[in-house]
Formats: structure tokens, sequence, C-alpha cells
């Protein structure tokens, strides 16, 4: 319990490129996995490490200072990544690594609520500051609000009836734990659904989780500020595990490596066509290996996208 095996460790160690002088950052430090390796590449470099949840910045910083001094962990959101590494004097980078999601310590500890297989107050926050909990969503959010979150975060097609069956029970009685969370999913999904392969809280499970710490939000705007901050061959390095995370960098890193006048390139000579300040550093994401896929079954949905700065 609480191990957690770092995910398409190799391919983002290439990826990165790394130079022993470079200046990195991990925005998802969790249990350190890809910040040691990156660590233990540059030893005239400096690593910066994000992450929200206390827990892991404890457990991981022993685990960094037993391979170099040469590093700084933020506690802070990464949607902060600017205003943070600004606060310290850095304003470019050589290359950032995001690996999104929730680590495999904070899905075992069932205190933290964020899994159905184990009975715990609705909690789900990676960031114990967050004033938003999932009870508070799954007792106070409208019928409308909750179906919105179930559907489009956790992409269910029972997304109305789910909901209907959380307000019906919270009349009654207010949803306290994870077992009445999953109590109410179950008796709103479908009898189809109930049948289909998987559990059937995965999810609303998910979804709540997305609402709770606004994943959305934070990784648009990580996306809007990480990509300025790459000196020229720079690279940001992102594994998603949801395809509605996998997506939204898709797109990001799509807008910024094409020229919109592109397409309007015939009326320009071609000293006057503009490159883009970005390129895509592999067009298709970079899946893991087989080998890897017996060892870490979390790994299963991940996917690894790579944008440079030209
Ligand atoms: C999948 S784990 C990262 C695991 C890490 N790469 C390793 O190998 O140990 C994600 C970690 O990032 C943190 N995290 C997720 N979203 C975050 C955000 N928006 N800002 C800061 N930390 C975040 C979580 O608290 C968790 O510890």
């Amino acid at each position: 319990m609480g191990i957690h095996i770092p995910v398409l460790l190799n391919e983002c160690i290439d990826s990165l490129n790394i130079k022993k002088d470079g200046i990195y950052v991990d925005c998802t430090l969790g249990r350190a996995g890809h910040s040691s390796e990156i660590l233990k590449r540059i030893p005239e470099g400096h690593l910066y490490c994000f992450d929200q949840d206390e827990e892991a910045i404890k457990e991981s910083k022993a685990r960094l200072e037993a391979i170099g001094s040469n590093f700084t962990i933020i506690k802070s959101n990464f949607a902060y990544i600017e205003e943070e590494l600004a606060k310290l004097g850095v304003t470019k980078v050589d290359g950032i690594l995001a690996d999104l999601g929730v680590s495999s310590p904070q899905l075992d500890e069932a205190y933290r609520g964020f899994s159905y297989n184990a009975d715990a107050p609705l909690d789900m926050r990676m960031d114990l500051d967050n004033p938003l909990t999932a009870k508070i969503v799954v007792n106070t959010y409208s019928l409308n609000d909750l179906t919105r979150v179930i559907r489009v975060y956790g992409e269910d097609f029972d997304a109305y009836s789910i909901a209907k069956s959380i307000v019906k029970r919270r009349e009654q009685k207010p949803l306290e734990t994870t077992f009445d969370l999953v109590d109410a999913i179950k008796a709103g999904k479908s009898r189809k659904s109930l049948r289909l392969k998987g559990h059937p809280a995965k999810q609303t499970f998910q979804a709540i989780r997305i609402e709770v710490n606004h994943e959305e939000e934070v990784l648009n705007r990580m996306l809007e500020k990480a990509p300025g901050l790459l000196k020229k061959g720079g690279r940001l390095a992102i594994i998603t595990f949801m395809s509605l995370d996998d997506r939204v960098v898709k797109e990001a890193f799509h807008r910024l490596s094409v020229i919109e006048g592109d397409r309007h390139g015939m009326l320009l000579r071609p000293e006057e066509v503009p490159t883009p300040n970005y390129h895509l550093f592999n067009k298709k994401p970079i899946l893991p290996s087989e080998e890897e896929l017996e060892r870490n079954h979390r790994a299963a949905s991940a996917k690894l996208r790579v944008l440079e700065r030209n």
C-alpha cells in the first residue's frame, strides 16, 4: 500500500532531453518518482517541484535530499507556475513535466475519500486547504449542476438519474461517506450499465474529484502559462490518464504549434510566412510499453504529449 510507480518514466526523461546544468520543473511531485530521476541528471542545475498535497511533499523531501540539495519544493497549485517561479526569480526553464491526476497513495489512503472501495468521509481534496469537499458537492449542488458535473467530467450516460438518486437520498439524510455515495450511484444506474465491466461508481467518483479539485480549470491555466516559460529548445511534457485531459492538452499543443495564418500562406512570400513559437515533439502521443503495462496497471490509460519551443 502507498507505493507509487512512476508512469512512462524513461519516456519522460528521454523527452525532456535533460542537460546537467538545466533548470527543470516538475508540476506534480507526488512521491518524487520522476523528480528523483530528473534530479540525478542535473548535478549543476536546479529542480523546482510543485505539489498541492502536504503529505506528498513531506514524503518526497527526504527522497530528494538523498540525491542532492539543488531542488526547491513549492506547495502550490501548478496553475500558479508562472507567479510562483517569478517569486524565486525564475522566468525561463529548460523543461517542465506534469503527471496529472491523483497518486496511488492518495487513492490508497482511505481517509482521503478518493476511493469507492473503502468507506471514508466524502473528501477527495488533493489540497487540504481547499474549502470545497466532495461532501459539499454532493449535498449542496443543484440537480442540474450535479448532472452537468457527472455528464461532462464522468462521461456517464446515466448522469441525470445518478444525480436524481443523490438528490433523493440527501433529502432524507446528507450523504456522509464514500459508501453512501456508492449506494446512491448504484441506485441511479440503469440495469444495463450495472452489468458492464468496471465499478459502477468509477465515473461519478472521477467527476466529483475533478470538480472538487477544479482540475479542468487549473490544467487550462497551466497550459496558458507553462509554454511561455520554456527557453528555446525547452520542452513541456504532460502525462494524462483521462480522455478529457488528453483532449485539452492535445488541443492546446495544436493551437500553439500552428500559425492560424498558414491557411493564407499563399498570399505571403516564403520569407514572410511566420514560424510558430512551438512544435509538437511527437505527433502521436507516447504510450506505455507492453512491459510497463504488465508491471503497472495504473499506466493503462496513460498518454504522454510533448511540446518544444522553437
Ligand atoms: C500522479 S501523481 C504524480 C506522481 C509523480 N510523478 C511520481 O512519480 O511520484 C500527481 C501528484 O500531483 C499533485 N497534483 C495534482 N494536480 C495538481 C495541481 N493542480 N497542482 C499541484 N499539484 C497537483 C497531486 O497531489 C499528486 O501528488
